[in-house]
């Protein structure tokens, strides 16, 4: 267990924003004989208000939390997929690519973005510790190594590729606790001309929405422009980029380089102003935050409560990592929601973590008559929506707590 009670990047003590109480590994799906051994660590927030920081006070080694048996899967979804090659594009058609450019993946799981590179015989290569997905995307022709990012990996990189032009990642480097060693290995491996082009879920959206079921175990960090600002000013770097994303409920591109190598965009100053004018990047607002994270658990508890005082029961859909923070925050277990439905093999017939609801394949989703889910994939709403159209035609009403507890509409 790391505990940091201060900034893991400036120093600086912590401000505790939000305690979560014991949480278990937001992945930790788990079979009914592993239920007495089952891990837990205290989960809180903390603000470092020098480097705009919003971050895990306690974290599990990261052996616990990726390893071969990690059960997310990038291309599972359909819009997913969309995604990646939409993010190809943006980095194929930055100024400083050509058909020699190498493009390093942090953390590139089954393959989704890379198989784009892999497809046309462009140089890449992902690096991918967690061997299950690393295989799928060996799979699809993807060089990658199966190993954590560190000097070693930089090494073998430069022994057999050269140097990067491009280094990537999306919702990885959010889970990564030693940040300055990241940015040191990435200074490393990149040209002097080279990108760093990342995404992440963003702390301005988890605010605004309340969506703070995207603090778990494996989120280190939630970024906003202010605090990769200041990590990558340390090293010489600067944003010369920013693209709002709607992946995971409100993510954010960021594009760094070297300091003077590019011109700025102005959407960097606006979003930085942005940020200031909302007061994302103040201790104030992130009190706020926690007071109505604890008056959504209220509401939520209170729905669930309420519909079962009916006679009436709550399934979920979509097990997925962001639910295990909801379910043990509110404390809700099986008698609340009775089970939750779910496209993924490794989960489906294991239980939920901490709370130990059953996970169900989502073939039999059109099989139950209950006629209230709790949509835990909200950030997948579109595309599940579109999928289940038959039980919204049939009276099936949807449960949500973003941006608040209620029914969708
Ligand atoms: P996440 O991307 O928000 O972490 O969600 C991933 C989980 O959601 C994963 O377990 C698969 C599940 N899921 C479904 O069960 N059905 C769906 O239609 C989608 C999009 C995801």
């Amino acid at each position: 267990m790391n505990n940091k009670k201060n900034c893991r990047v400036s120093g600086n003590p912590l401000s505790i924003i939000t305690d979560f109480g014991n949480q278990p590994l937001g992945n930790g799906f788990l079979n009914e004989d592993e239920f007495n051994s089952e891990y837990f660590f205290h989960m809180q927030v903390g603000f470092c208000n020098k480097s705009k920081l919003f971050q895990l006070i306690d974290q599990p080694e990261p052996q616990k939390m990726f390893h071969e048996n990690y059960a997310f899967y990038s291309s599972l979804s359909s819009h997913m997929q969309l995604h990646f090659k939409e993010f190809y594009n943006f980095i194929s058609s930055q100024e400083n690519y050509d058909r020699d450019s190498l493009v390093v993946e942090l953390g590139c799981n089954d393959g989704i973005l890379l198989e784009n590179f892999s497809k046309k015989n462009l140089p890449h290569v992902g690096v991918e510790p967690s061997k299950n997905v690393a295989e799928v995307a060996e799979k699809k022709n993807v060089n990658v190594i199966q190993d954590f990012f560190n000097e070693d990996t930089v090494n073998q990189i430069l022994k057999t590729y050269g140097h990067a032009e491009f280094f990537v990642a999306a919702n990885v480097i959010c889970h990564i606790p030693n940040i300055i060693e990241l940015i040191q290995n990435i200074k490393l491996l990149l040209s002097k001309t080279g990108k760093v082009i990342f995404e992440d879920p963003y702390l301005g959206d988890v605010i605004n929405k309340t969506s703070y079921d995207q603090i778990y175990d494996e989120h280190v960090f939630l970024f906003s422009a202010h605090s990769v600002q200041y990590m990558f000013d340390l090293f010489e770097m600067e944003l010369i980029d920013l693209v709002p994303q709607s992946t995971h409920g409100g993510s954010m591109r960021y594009v760094i380089a070297n300091k003077g190598v590019y011109e700025v965009s102005p959407v960097v100053t606006r979003i930085l102003d942005e940020e200031k004018l909302t007061g994302i990047d103040t201790i104030e607002k992130l009190s706020e935050f926690d007071k109505n994270v604890r008056n959504s658990r209220k509401n939520l508890v209170s729905l669930l409560e309420k519909i079962k005082s009916e006679g009436n029961e709550v399934v979920g859909y979509a097990a997925t990592s962001k639910s295990t923070t909801i379910l043990n925050y509110c404390n809700i277990k099986s008698d609340l929601i009775s089970r939750i439905y779910d496209t993924t093999p490794q989960k489906i017939g294991k239980f939920s973590p901490g709370m130990h609801i059953p996970i169900i394949d989502y073939k039999y989703f059109k099989d139950s008559d209950c006629k209230n889910t709790f949509l835990f994939a909200w950030n997948h709403f579109n595309e599940i929506i579109e999928k289940e159209e038959n039980y919204t035609r049939s009276q099936g009403k949807w449960i949500t707590h973003v941006p608040k507890i209620g029914f969708i509409k």
